[in-house]
C-alpha cells in the first residue's frame, strides 16, 4: 500500500518525505486556502514547490465544476509539472472530464467519492485514482472502511485499473483497517502516519534495552 501524504503544507510534507515513505500528496481547495495559498500564480508556484520536494503523484484540484472549464484548469495545472495528478469531483462533468484526460495520457484523481456506484463510473471513465472520504462516511454513522471493503472487491472482480485512494482518514487505526480492506493508497495526516510508530512496549522494551547495556558496560 502506497502513503500519500494529505495537506498542503510544506514543512510536513518534507517531514514525511524525510521518513522515506512518501509516495505522494493530495490537497484540495481548503487545504490551499489553509496554507493561505491564493491567487493563480501563487498557486502554480505553490504546486511546483510540492513536486520539487516529493518523487511523484501531487494531486491538484480544479475549482471549475463545468467541461470546458475542467479541461482548460486541467490541462494548466498538468502543465506546471509532470508530478502532478489533476483532481475532479465526482459530478457529471467531471467524468466527462476524466474520459478526456485519461484519453490524453493525463492522470487523474476522481475525489469526493461516497459510494460503489460512483466508484464503478469513476473507473469505467478511466480515473488514475479513486479518493473515497472514509473519515467523512464515519461522519454519517455509515462504514468508511465498509465502503473500501465492497470498492476494493468490486474492482478485483472487474479488473478495472484504477487505483483506490483511501482519503479523509482521520487516525491511525484507520490506516491499519485500510491497508485489510484492500485501499491500493491511503493519503492522511502526518500525525496518523507518526502515530503508526507508537506503541507504549516499544519505548517500556527500549528503555530497558539501553538500562542493560549502560549497567554492562560501566
Ligand atoms: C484528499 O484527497 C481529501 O480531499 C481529504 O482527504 C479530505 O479530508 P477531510 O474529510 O478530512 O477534509
Amino acid at each position: 500500500m502506497k502513503f500519500f501524504i494529505d495537506t498542503a503544507n510544506l514543512s510536513q510534507i518534507k517531514e514525511a518525505q524525510d521518513l522515506g515513505v512518501l509516495d505522494g500528496v493530495t490537497t484540495n481547495p481548503s487545504l490551499m486556502a489553509k496554507e493561505g495559498i491564493n491567487g493563480e500564480l501563487n498557486i502554480r508556484n505553490h504546486y511546483k514547490a510540492i513536486c520539487d520536494i516529493v518523487y511523484d503523484n501531487v494531486s491538484a484540484e480544479v475549482i471549475s465544476t463545468d467541461y470546458e472549464g475542467m479541461i482548460k484548469e486541467g490541462n494548466e495545472l498538468a502543465s506546471i509539472d509532470e508530478k502532478i495528478v489533476v483532481k475532479i469531483p465526482m459530478i457529471k462533468d467531471g467524468i466527462k472530464a476524466i474520459k478526456y484526460f485519461s484519453s490524453k495520457g493525463i492522470r487523474t484523481n476522481c475525489t469526493l467519492v461516497f459510494s460503489p456506484g460512483q466508484a464503478i463510473l469513476a473507473a469505467k471513465a478511466g480515473a488514475t485514482f479513486l479518493s473515497p472520504f472514509i473519515g467523512r462516511v464515519d461522519d454519517t454513522n455509515w462504514d468508511g472502511i465498509e465502503l473500501i471493503q465492497q470498492i476494493a472487491s468490486i474492482y478485483a472482480i472487474q479488473g478495472y485499473k484504477t487505483e483506490i485512494l483511501a482519503a479523509s482518514i482521520r487516525n491511525s487505526l484507520h490506516i491499519v483497517k485500510c491497508a485489510e480492506a484492500g485501499a491500493d493508497i491511503v493519503t492522511c495526516p502526518l500525525s496518523a502516519i507518526m502515530g503508526l510508530l507508537k506503541h507504549p512496549l516499544t519505548d517500556i522494551g527500549l528503555a530497558q534495552f539501553l538500562a542493560d547495556h549502560k549497567k554492562a558496560n560501566a
